[in-house]
C-alpha cells in the first residue's frame, strides 16, 4: 500500500517521456507541433514523411508503459501495476516537461494494456487495423479500439481491469476531441494522407 504513490510516480516519470519529440529532435526533423495535428504522437511522426522514426515513436511510447507497469508489478504486486498504469498514462497527457501539453495518449495505452492483460493489447491492435484498413483514419481506429476494450476486459473477467481502462478511454476520448470535431465534419486526415 505504502508503495502506491511511488508506484504512480514511476510511472508518472516514464510516460512522460516524449519519445515523438525526441525522436524527431534527434533527427532534425521540422518542430512535430508545427506538422499535421500538431501532437506529438506516432501518427503525427508519419505526417514528416519519415515511417521509421513513426514506427520507433509507436515502439518507444508504447513499451514505456510495458515497463511502468512490469516494474510496479514486480516489486508491488498488481495494485501497484494499475497504479503504475495510471500515471504513465496521465505522464503522456500531460507531462510537466511540455507544460502539461502531451499526446493522445493511444500508444502508451496499448502498452500499459500489453503489460497488465496482453490478450487485451492483441484485441486492441486488431480493432485498430480492422478499422484503419477500412476507414484510414488513424484517430477513429482508436476511438474505437478503446471503446471496446473495457468492455472485453469486463466480458472476461477482470473487473478491476475493466475499470482502469473505462477511465483511460474515457481521457483518451477526451484527448481525441478535436478529431471528433474533424471526424464528424469530414475533415479529418486520413493515413497517408499529408495533412
Ligand atoms: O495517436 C493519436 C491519433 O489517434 C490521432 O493523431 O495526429 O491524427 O491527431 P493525430
Amino acid at each position: 500500500e505504502a508503495f502506491l504513490p511511488v508506484a504512480f510516480i514511476i510511472g508518472y516519470l516514464l510516460g512522460s517521456i516524449p519519445f515523438g519529440l525526441v525522436l524527431t529532435k534527434l533527427a532534425g526533423t521540422q518542430d512535430l507541433r508545427s506538422v499535421g495535428s500538431g501532437n506529438i504522437g506516432a501518427t503525427n511522426v508519419l505526417r514528416t514523411g519519415r515511417k521509421g522514426l513513426a514506427a520507433a515513436t509507436l515502439l518507444l511510447d508504447a513499451l514505456k508503459g510495458t515497463a511502468a507497469v512490469v516494474i510496479a508489478g514486480y516489486i508491488a504486486g498488481p495494485n501497484a501495476a494499475m497504479v503504475a498504469g495510471l500515471g504513465a498514462f496521465l505522464g503522456h497527457l500531460f507531462p510537466a516537461w511540455l507544460k502539461f501539453k502531451g499526446g493522445k495518449g493511444v500508444a502508451v495505452y496499448i502498452g500499459i494494456l500489453l503489460g497488465l492483460f496482453w490478450p487485451g493489447a492483441v484485441v486492441f491492435c486488431l480493432l485498430w487495423l480492422a478499422t484503419a484498413f477500412t476507414t484510414r483514419y488513424s484517430s477513429l481506429s482508436a476511438l474505437v479500439a478503446s471503446f471496446v476494450t473495457p468492455l472485453f476486459l469486463w466480458w472476461f473477467g477482470h473487473p478491476a481491469l475493466a475499470s482502469l481502462f473505462a477511465v483511460l478511454t474515457l481521457l483518451l476520448f477526451y484527448m481525441h476531441r478535436e478529431n471528433i470535431k474533424r471526424l464528424q465534419s469530414g475533415k479529418e486526415s486520413r493515413i497517408g494522407q499529408k495533412s
